[in-house]
């Protein structure tokens, strides 16, 4: 018996881009929830994705929330854009800005969900300090700024951690898990109490698309859950 929701949530990241209407709509009719766009600025991470555009663009394609994740310094610029472009969820890691929790408090202000994103090396107090402020929170299984890594064992007890300080705080945020997750690597972070999961190339890296969304969504349900 399984309290949480399953929520899969495809990153553009590792789309065909010049396809992009096409993949996402094999992924949304295979069942994906959200879809996640990754924002980098070359600074915060060493590498440069998308912008508003990117938003606004995906926005006309599909209903189904945005997932932002910016690893950008000072994401406060981009509150207001990006959700004048459409973003529904908007995430960002509290080493890129001064003061963490106004943004989170803005990101609401805005209409959209505020999640905070922890690098493997970030501790979760960042997340216990600001709990009730949060919508989401999003443990970082890789440290960002590629597709393509492998999952780091060490997030599986970081997600469990997460979790229970969630519950502790009577939280009904979103707890999410980012990188390397792959039909090897979801059942451990579904275990240990992540409902939502973030896939790149373990979905856009594959022929065919939906079928490793289902994929994804059946090892969940195998898995026993929290
Ligand atoms: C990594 C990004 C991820 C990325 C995950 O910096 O935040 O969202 O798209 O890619 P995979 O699933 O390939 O690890
Ligand atoms: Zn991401």
């Amino acid at each position: 018996m399984s309290r949480r929701t399953v929520r899969i949530a495809p990153s553009v990241l590792s789309a065909d881009l010049l396809r992009l209407q096409d993949q996402i709509a094999e992924v949304v009719e295979a069942g994906a929830e959200w879809i996640h766009i990754d924002v980098m600025d070359g600074r915060f991470v060493p590498n440069l994705t998308f912008g508003a555009g990117m938003i606004t663009a995906v926005r006309r394609v599909t209903d189904r929330p945005l997932d932002v994740h910016l690893m950008v310094v000072e994401p406060e610029q981009y509150i207001a854009p990006f959700a004048e472009a459409g973003a529904n969820v908007f995430t960002f890691h509290p080493e890129a800005t001064r003061h963490v929790q106004r943004q989170l408090e803005a990101v609401r202000q805005h209409g959209m969900s505020a999640g905070l994103a922890l690098n493997p090396g970030t501790p979760l107090g960042f997340a216990e300090e600001v709990v009730d402020d949060l919508d989401l929170l999003l443990i970082m299984s890789v440290n960002p700024g590629f597709g393509g890594q492998g999952y780091l064992p060490s997030s599986t007890g970081k997600i469990r951690r997460a979790r229970a300080l969630l519950d502790a705080h009577g939280s009904a945020a979103y707890l999410e898990v980012d990188g390397g997750i792959a039909p090897a690597t979801i059942e451990a972070a579904f275990r240990a109490g992540a409902d939502t999961f973030v896939a790149g190339s373990a979905i856009f890296g594959t022929p065919e698309p939906g079928d490793a969304v289902r994929d994804l969504r059946n090892r969940c349900r195998e898995g026993t859950p929290v």
